[in-house]
């Protein structure tokens, strides 16, 4: 065998770096449970034992943490003072929950999607499935979480404007069905964008559907936002202005079934809003950060989901456009169209 120094280098320089990040992730989650990047969040130094004393925790501990962070980048050492900080770009990605780029969930997911391990090597054996509901509820709550901040950034001020006619109809006020809604997160933001409209969120998980319940009604949005258990082949309700899936699609096990539904429950001039994680149509062209992401994702969660439900379809997280155009143009609707995007996500338009 012939190895090339240099390439064996640069290689495990890469995985060095994936292994400190597999430990950065619970020391992540322990950050924001203990409230110590709530507790940064002001930028001021702070040293290890103030941290401590401010979070009731203990200095030995946090002295740690804070060390393993600065040598991950994420909060900044002050070597002449012997303190640490959250700078204002930090602070967005790990203290600022509901803002556009707090990041926590994806470790709340990365980390509960191993958690049933032996049963996904079992289920690589066999070829079977595993339901979305028999994950570890980490994954419910950080799935939530992590979308979330793409939505609050995107979902009403770009995602909805770009499907024509739908931010006029939603202003006026209007019936909307929001399929595979989880914990509501985008449902909710909708509802609060706008004020005349009723929402109708449905999902096959009860936990989740019960989350949501909990949060229109804490936000005091019950009125107009009734979240009910249903699947996506057969939700209930006719004559939707707006039909909207977010991140969800591709976790059916019958998406062609789902999309037949979803004509069928639309005003004849009412559109399917679909949000799918971004991929490009060709495969080595995802073979990169965020492929990477939602491929391991997609091997752990979304295609164990699909094989778990009639048809299993199994489209994966990185579906990309020329298949899911093909799926949805499949099922009836006459007119696709991708109308947004970002780093994270595709959006499309389907009309009938
Ligand atoms: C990746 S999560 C996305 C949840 C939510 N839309 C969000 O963006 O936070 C996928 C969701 O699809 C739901 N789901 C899976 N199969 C379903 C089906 N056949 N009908 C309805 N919901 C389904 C799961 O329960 C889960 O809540």
């Amino acid at each position: 065998m012939n190895i090339n120094e240099q390439k064996l280098h640069a290689l495990l320089g890469k995985v060095v770096s994936d292994f400190g990040a597999v430990f950065q992730a619970p020391l992540i989650l322990i950050g924001d449970s203990l409230g110590l990047y709530r507790a940064m969040r002001d930028g001021q130094p702070t040293t290890p034992a103030a941290l401590a004393e401010r979070t009731g925790t203990t200095e030995r501990y946090l002295r740690e943490w804070l060390n393993a962070h600065a040598a991950a980048g994420f909060v900044d050492y002050h070597p002449d003072h012997g303190t640490y900080s959250l700078s204002p770009e930090q602070a967005m990605l790990f203290a600022d929950e509901g803002g556009p780029a707090f990041i926590v969930g994806a470790f709340q997911v990365a980390t509960g999607a191993g958690a049933i391990r032996p049963a996904l090597e079992k289920a690589f054996r066999t070829g079977e499935g595993l339901p979305w509901q028999q994950h570890d509820h980490q994954v419910f709550h950080g799935t939530e979480r992590f979308f979330r901040s793409g939505y609050v950034a995107n979902l009403v001020p770009n995602w909805i404007p770009s499907i024509a006619g739908a931010r006029e109809a939603l202003s006026r006020g209007a019936r909307v069905a929001d399929i595979g809604c989880g914990h509501g997160a985008s449902t909710l933001l909708m509802a609060q964008a706008f004020p005349n409209s009723r929402f109708f969120g449905f999902d096959s998980h009860p936990a989740s559907v019960a989350s949501a319940q909990e949060r229109a009604a804490a936000q005091g949005l019950s009125h107009r936002v009734h979240f009910a258990v249903a699947h996506a082949k057969d939700f209930p309700g006719t004559g939707y202005d707006l039909v909207t899936i977010f991140d969800a699609l591709h976790d059916l096990g019958d998406p062609a079934g789902a999309a037949a539904h979803v004509r069928s429950t639309l005003q004849p001039e009412g559109a399917w809003m679909i949000v799918e994680p971004y991929a490009d149509d060709r495969l080595e062209a995802n073979f990169n950060a965020i492929g990477r992401a939602y491929f391991s994702a997609s091997t752990l969660l979304c295609t164990p989901c699909s094989l778990s439900q009639e048809v299993g379809l199994a489209l994966g997280a990185q579906a990309g456009e020329a298949r899911l155009r093909a799926l949805v143009t499949g099922s009836g609707f006459g007119q696709f169209r991708r109308t947004a995007q970002t780093p994270f996500h595709l959006v499309f338009e389907a009309r009938i």
